[in-house]
């Protein structure tokens, strides 16, 4: 009695160890913030002039009018400060911890990359940097 006790004991760790570590692997990988590309110098960088157009050429037709891919949409400075499934994509004066920056830049899982793998060509670093820079004076 006293032995089997302990054996199931045992079991209740072990699954609970391996339940751990699964949670574990499978968590998101962290991003390097130090390997994205820098924020442009540009000055008064904003959505409309600046950002719509990129976001538009690569991004519009899965985060639009016609579909809201992770219940994103990137056609307005409004809808693209609200966020998707998951909330906020853009922190404003913080890009470097902005979902969307991340997304674009290629650091993380790979189901996370934006537009995602063959959808697209990627963005460049001087598109990154300006939307980097966008957002650190504040996503106007
Ligand atoms: C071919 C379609 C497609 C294109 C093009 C595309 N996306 Fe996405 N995007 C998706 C899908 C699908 C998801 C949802 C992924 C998920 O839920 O795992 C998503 C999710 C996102 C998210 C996360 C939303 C959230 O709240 O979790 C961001 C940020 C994002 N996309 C930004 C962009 C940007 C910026 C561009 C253009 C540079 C872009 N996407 C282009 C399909 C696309």
């Amino acid at each position: 009695m006293f032995m089997k006790s302990i054996s199931l004991k045992l079991r209740i760790a072990i699954t609970l160890a391996i339940s751990i570590l699964a949670a574990a692997a499978a968590d998101k990988k962290s991003i390097d913030v130090s390997k994205l590309p820098p924020s442009s110098s540009a000055k008064d960088v904003t959505y409309e002039k600046d950002i719509k157009p990129i976001f538009q050429k690569t991004c519009f037709k899965c985060h639009g009018a016609e579909k809201q891919k992770g219940k994103l949409r990137l056609d307005s400075l409004a809808a693209t400060l609200k966020g998707g499934e998951d909330g906020k994509v853009v922190e404003p004066g913080e890009s470097a911890k902005s979902v969307l920056v991340h997304n674009v830049s290629r650091l993380g899982d790979e189901d996370d990359w934006m537009p995602p793998v063959d959808k697209g060509d990627p963005l460049s670093k001087d598109q990154i940097g300006l939307i980097r820079a966008w957002i650190d004076q504040g996503a106007k």
